[in-house]
């Protein structure tokens, strides 16, 4: 049977530190890290997302602010106060919700908000950061950064030799994970719903990276046998009772007999993403306040 990953426990870890670090920084610098989380509109799935974000900044010890605007807000009025977030020396760190309603360009809200207070690492800069291999001053997304956290707790730092394949492109998870295992030694594959023999394909991967957001896609079978298999996916699925629960993309009841380690869903990488958010915020300030980024 597969070693269970806890992401829970990694999470609690990391926003342990978080707290700590942030008391140590505001005893000697004075500063204390702030966060600001932007959301546009009423999607519940959003508005529990961010509620639990600002929550968590303030266990932390952070500055936390939440501006909710209408849904019918103009894109200059969310610019403006982009703009006054990144002059605000409280603000360390910026996150704008997405997705945002279809008139605003995300794009061009995104690419407004300052790259060292950018968080969610979405910003041109940081982008490019990760992918010249600059991981050291990148801001990462968070969930491939909480991702890489829970390989490394398996399989250590260098992962030299390993073959990963990363199923899914998207820039919010696909392809910064893709540039993190890259940076960290691996061999990677990205693949997508247009690869050919998919289930091939996973069968190379030590490390298997299931970011797609298609229930339960990937079976026991499509598994090397000891791989440590991250499973990124949060899907909803209705139960015979006319219940629903919460699955992955990966088939976990298949999976946990092949594999080596395997991330549970709810409770594998989901918690990390929002440790990650912490931590970078956490490091947005050090930064700010002339010191070295802390490691996690
Ligand atoms: N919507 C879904 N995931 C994310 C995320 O990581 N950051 C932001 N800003 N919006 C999201």
């Amino acid at each position: 049977m597969a070693e269970r990953i806890d992401g829970k426990q990694v999470a609690e870890d990391v926003i342990a530190k978080v707290k700590l670090l942030t008391s140590q920084l505001l005893a000697s610098t004075g500063v204390q890290p702030g966060l600001a989380v932007v959301i546009v509109g009423e999607d519940p799935a959003s508005q529990v997302y961010v509620s639990s974000k600002s929550r968590k900044a303030k266990e932390c010890g952070f500055k936390s602010v939440q501006h909710t605007l209408a849904a019918e807000t103009e894109e200059k009025e969310l610019l403006d106060l982009i703009a006054s977030l990144n002059a605000d020396s409280e603000i360390h760190g910026i996150l704008v919700q997405l997705p945002l309603p279809a008139h605003i360009d995300a794009g061009r809200v995104i690419q407004t908000i300052a790259p060292e207070k950018d968080v969610d690492g979405f910003h041109f800069i940081n982008v490019g950061k990760l992918v010249t291999g600059e991981t050291e001053t990148a801001f990462v997304p968070c969930t491939p950064a909480g991702s890489m956290i829970l390989i490394e707790r398996v399989r250590g730092k260098d992962l030299s030799g390993l073959n990963a394949v990363v199923v899914g492109r998207s820039n919010i998870v696909g392809k910064p994970m893709a540039n993190l295992l890259l940076a960290a030694n691996c061999t990677v594959t990205v693949a997508h719903s247009r690869t050919n023999d998919l289930p091939a394909v996973c069968r190379t991967a030590d490390i298997l990276v299931a970011a797609v957001g298609r229930p339960q896609m990937i079976k026991g079978d499509w598994i090397k046998p000891g791989a440590t298999v991250i499973d990124v996916g949060i899907n909803r699925i209705s139960t015979s009772d006319n219940k629903t629960r919460l699955v992955g993309d990966v088939d976990y009841a298949e999976a946990e007999k092949v594999a080596g380690a395997i991330t549970p869903v709810p409770g594998g990488v989901g918690p990390m993403t929002i440790a990650m958010l912490m931590a970078n915020t956490l490091s947005a300030a050090s930064l700010a306040a002339g010191l070295e980024r802390p490691s996690f």
